[in-house]
């Protein structure tokens, strides 16, 4: 077949860009200061302070869903919110991809969950895995699809409810991550954009960051809590994410210099800020709520997003720095003209 053959009758046209038209978020109600978290941890035997948590990573609260409370309601909320914002209906969408590592069932999808409470009926829905990049790897996916014309009007969330899967007994780990959901609305454009978009996995280092256990012939296989090796990932973040900032705006044909806001994955204001000193971004242009919000895994970088644009810090036109690293192991980044 030549590659000039005519596209075959039905197929969609290609668009040049696809562009985020709108962005919303949902945090659950229930705010758990550190001093908070470290009382009921004493309750249990489990010692930990607001200083060490403070110090160690920047994280000063979290908020926790209440029981009951799922990742397709919250992805729902943060969704409608999008949708205002962008300024279309969910009867326009042509795709939702939700990415989470904490979805409502095995199935079905926490996307077709989210399709039916939206009354998106004519959009395509699945799931996305990788953990804390999960939304980068479901926003390169979406930008994928509307760039081909298969869709013209994508939402793109992440959504997690990670107090399900901590062990509370674990000060290591417990003290670090929040529930919450992100969304965005992407739409085909004649101009960028998604600039350039760039995912990454190395499934060698699974150990150092995993939530290893499964639910088989009625019984818990293995152990299903969230087990991670702290430094380990902390040196493996602040690498890959320098090195995975250049790649991407190196396909942009820009430099660091044309970045006007870093929103990375909120995991840790010591990453954050190593990361944004590698790539001599100064601070005032970093977006993190990783304060106010501890680290909500795939939620984390459209949370950060949203509140960075409803605040009016992040402008049409701008050129934004997305960029996720977690579990699997995987990383990656988007680069993008609001
Ligand atoms: C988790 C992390 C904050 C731990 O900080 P650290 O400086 O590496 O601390 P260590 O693990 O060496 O632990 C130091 C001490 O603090 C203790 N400690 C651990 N958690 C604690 C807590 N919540 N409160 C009080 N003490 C704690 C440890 O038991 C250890 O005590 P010891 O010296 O008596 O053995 C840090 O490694 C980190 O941020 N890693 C990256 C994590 C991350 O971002 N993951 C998500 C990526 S998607």
């Amino acid at each position: 077949m030549s590659a000039t053959a005519a596209r075959p009758a039905g197929n969609p046209a290609p668009t040049a860009w696809s562009r985020i038209i709108g962005t919303g978020s949902c945090l659950p109600e229930r705010v758990v200061s550190n001093d908070e978290l470290a009382a009921e941890m004493a309750q249990r035997g489990v010692e930990t302070s607001d200083s060490w948590i403070v110090e160690r990573t920047g994280i000063r609260q979290r908020h926790l869903a209440e029981r009951g409370v799922t990742s397709s309601q919250l992805g729902t909320e943060a969704a409608r919110r999008a949708l205002q914002d962008a300024g279309i209906e969910a009867a326009d969408l042509d795709l939702i991809v939700v990415a989470t590592s904490t979805p409502d069932f095995v199935f079905p999808s926490t996307a077709c969950l989210i399709q039916a409470n939206l009354g998106a009926s004519k959009a395509a829905a699945f799931d996305v895995q990788a953990v804390c990049t999960g939304f980068i790897y479901a926003l390169t996916i979406a930008d994928s699809f509307v760039r081909i014309g298969r869709a013209r009007n994508a939402l793109v969330i992440g959504a997690e409810v990670f107090s399900r899967i901590l062990d509370w007994n674990d000060r290591s780990t417990c003290v670090l991550f929040g529930d919450g959901a992100g969304a965005v609305v992407l739409q085909a454009s004649a101009e960028p954009g998604v600039m350039a978009a760039k995912l990454h996995a190395d499934g060698s280092q699974t150990k150092i960051l995993c939530a290893a256990g499964n639910v088989a012939y009625g019984e818990v296989i293995g152990d299903p809590f969230l087990r991670m090796e702290g430094q380990a990932v902390f040196k493996q973040a602040v690498t890959v994410l320098d090195r995975v900032a250049h790649e991407v705006v190196e396909e942009a044909g820009v430099t660091l210099a044309d970045v006007d806001w870093l929103v990375p994955h909120q995991a840790n204001v010591r990453i954050i800020n190593a990361t944004a000193k590698r790539l001599g971004v100064p601070a005032e242009r970093v977006v993190s709520t990783v304060d106010l919000h501890a680290n909500t895994s795939a939620a984390s970088v459209p949370l950060a997003l949203d509140a960075a644009r409803r605040d009016g810090r992040i402008k049409r036109g701008d050129t934004v720095m997305l960029q996720g690293v977690g579990g699997g192991f995987t990383w990656g980044a988007v680069l993008a003209r609001m």
